[in-house]
């Protein structure tokens, strides 16, 4: 049996509480232990509290003084496209001259590009690649990522990147839930219909047969899917048991949130255009907004989704990176803090609850991480910080010191 004990946080931000996604004033109580410390036994969290109670109690540990630094449960990043081959610097130049995330699309660069080179790259290339960014991950504090496919649109394409992230889930120590985004744009080869037949017919029953998504996820969107095509995806992966998510409402107001909201969704992401029916429709059902304003910040867009009403209203939100090579190419989720903090006005203790417990409610797994308590997986970050809005403050560095996954330090 091996025992690990991380003393002396200046602040312990456990997050602990009752067994739900945190809404309202309660994403301000962060459940802080000053001077407080963890005691680890075969990477689940033994006990959590004030070090000096904790260090009785570790006489068999490895004892780690963590010198006054800040601890927190390691970040659950509930929105990525981990797996792409290429990048999209051409894109990124563009939209520096003036072109916008849709004219760069329809004139060959977008989303088409990046499965051009997704298609063109073998399981092993894709794997490397996405090796390298676990890494980046990790160096900003992440224990758990969502990771969607999307790149490839042609069901053997689809399922090469779905495989990807399971052998990541068996070769590197991030946790990696696997949603399937066949539905993330038409390929050039068919026409819409036949492709949401293909994506019903033959992608999502192979899928779930290898058991290769938990979550199907679609892009609902003016030139991508549209309402009805987005229900009938959607209505298929749940009668095959899979949980869903969707990019909704981002450039235009479609009603997105209602269907996810109509479908049980467990998430709906994105939402910069969503209306105050669209947020209602949301609370009605309990379905987490997932907001991503790194995509905003990196479009060079002006409108972030409308949190504060959000917040108000009652919705467990989550914040996320969507780490991405067209329209968010970050896997920092302190970035995202000061994006939500600087540009959304959520105060720093809110969106490190949206980061960290709601993240994992939304990607089914609030029960094992995102909080530190006793019986849950010890993912834990440690920063180098002092208070835990420094996080939020300084930006542009990842202000990790040292990360822990299952209680090995990577
Ligand atoms: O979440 N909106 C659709 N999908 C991604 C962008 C993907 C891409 O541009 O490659 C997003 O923003
Ligand atoms: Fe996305």
């Amino acid at each position: 049996m091996s025992a690990l004990a991380l003393l002396h946080a200046s602040q312990l931000v456990t997050l602990a509480a009752a067994k739900k996604p945190r809404v309202g004033k309660e994403l301000s109580e962060l459940g802080i232990i000053r001077d407080g410390g963890i005691l680890i036994r075969d990477g689940k969290i033994d006990i959590v509290g004030p070090s000096g109670e904790v260090e009785k109690k570790a006489k068999d540990a490895e004892i780690v003084d963590l010198g006054g630094r800040v601890v927190l449960p390691g970040f659950v990043d509930a929105h990525t496209h981990l797996v792409f081959g290429g990048n999209r610097l051409d894109d990124f130049e563009r939209r520096a001259r003036g072109e916008t995330y849709e004219q760069i699309a329809k004139a060959g660069g977008g989303i088409w590009s990046t499965v051009e080179k997704t298609r063109a790259a073998s399981e092993d290339d894709l794997f490397a690649a996405a090796k390298k960014r676990v890494d980046w991950f990790l160096k900003c504090g992440t224990t758990t990522i969502e990771a969607k496919s999307g790149y490839g649109l042609a069901l053997e394409d689809e399922l090469k990147i779905l495989r990807v992230i399971q052998r990541l889930n068996k070769e590197t120590s991030l946790e990696v839930v696997p949603t399937f985004l066949g539905a993330h744009a038409v390929p050039r080869e068919m026409s819409p219909e036949k492709y949401v037949d293909l994506v019903i017919n033959e992608m999502l029953p192979r899928l779930a047969k290898e058991k290769l998504a938990e979550f199907c996820d679609v892009f609902c969107e003016r030139g991508y899917f549209d309402i009805e095509q987005s229900r009938k995806i959607l209505t298929a992966a749940k009668k095959l048991g899979l949980k869903l998510r969707g990019h909704v409402d981002q450039l235009t107001n479609s009603g997105g949130a209602k269907l996810m909201a109509e479908l049980g969704a467990t998430t709906a992401d994105h939402l910069e255009k969503t209306d105050e029916q669209g947020i209602a429709a949301l609370r009605s059902a309990n379905v987490q907004p997932v907001l991503l304003p790194g995509s905003v910040y990196a479009l060079g867009l002006k409108e972030y989704p409308r949190v504060r009403q959000m917040i108000e209203d009652g919705l467990a939100i989550v914040l996320a990176t969507d780490f991405n090579p067209g329209s968010s190419p970050t896997p920092s989720m302190p970035m995202i803090l000061s994006l939500a903090c600087t540009q959304m006005k959520m105060s720093p203790s809110e969106a490190i609850s949206a980061a960290t417990i709601n993240g994992a409610y939304s990607v089914n797994r609030g029960d094992k991480i995102g909080s530190l308590e006793a019986g849950k997986i010890a993912n834990v970050a440690v920063f180098d910080c002092e208070d835990y809005r420094e996080l939020a403050y300084w930006f542009g560095m990842p202000p990790t010191h040292s990360v822990y996954l299952r209680g090995g330090r990577v």
